[in-house]
């Protein structure tokens, strides 16, 4: 067969699936009244329906130029202040967002066809909370986060792969050692919308928005 019978990428991305068969229902008027709880419920069905990442969260920030930027960071919590991550402050999220608190978060969790998607403002916890998400991490991811330095151009692969292993060794011999630059934020929401895909198209939207009396909830043609 020729090369040129093969699908093209065109035709390749219009013929993937984008959803999984067998679709959860999701009836929007007897939701919880608070997104918190509804995202958990649907974050645990995630979770126990085996999707893979289910704590793949996107996060879009943008920079004091007005540059915008998304990444994916590992979901670490949800409370009542909203949706913790944890990363390194020298990086461009942490720079973004000490210039402009605005934030969007999304999860998308194709097996499931479920979207949620998050607008507010992040800060940064304390020292504390910080100190303890760093130590809970394994001694290999200690390490990797010890070793680098967020964005600075990188010579080659092994001088990482030696500076991890170096990094590891002393995280491993001091069991306190803290990297200093290590923050865990929180995504507060305004908003929190989710989205419920259906094989017939018919896909639920509903949005909870924050206002002074509590949360409001809105279905909104999808
Ligand atoms: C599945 C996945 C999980 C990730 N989790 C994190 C995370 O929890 N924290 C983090 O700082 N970076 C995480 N990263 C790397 C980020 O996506 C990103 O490359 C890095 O933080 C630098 O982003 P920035 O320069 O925009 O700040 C993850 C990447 C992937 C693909």
């Amino acid at each position: 067969m020729s090369a040129s019978a093969d699908p093209t990428l065109r035709e390749r991305l219009r013929r993937a699936p984008a959803f999984g068969a067998d679709l959860p229902a999701f009836e929007p008027d007897e939701a919880p009244a608070d997104p918190h709880a509804l995202f958990e419920e649907w974050v645990l069905g995630a979770i126990d329906a085996g999707a893979p990442a289910p704590q793949a969260m996107t996060l879009s920030t943008r920079g004091a130029d007005g540059t915008v930027s998304a990444r994916v960071v590992v979901l670490k919590d949800v409370t009542a202040d909203g949706w913790h991550f944890a990363t390194d402050a020298r990086s461009r999220k942490i720079h973004d967002l000490t210039a402009d608190a605005t934030v969007a978060a999304s999860f998308y969790w194709p097996t499931l066809a479920r979207q949620v998607r998050i607008t507010g403002w992040a800060h940064a916890m304390g020292a504390a909370a910080s100190a303890a998400d760093f130590l809970e991490r394994s001694p290999a991811s200690r390490g990797a986060a010890l070793a680098t330095r967020p964005g600075e151009p990188l010579g080659s692969h092994a001088e990482l792969v030696t500076a991890i292993a170096d990094a590891t060794a002393r995280a491993d011999e001091d069991r306190e050692l803290v990297l200093p630059e290590w923050q865990v934020w929180v995504v507060v929401p305004e908003e929190v919308e989710f989205w419920q895909g259906s094989p017939e198209r018919a896909h639920v939207r509903v949005v909870y928005r924050r206002e002074a009396a509590g949360w409001t909830r809105t279905r909104l043609w999808p």
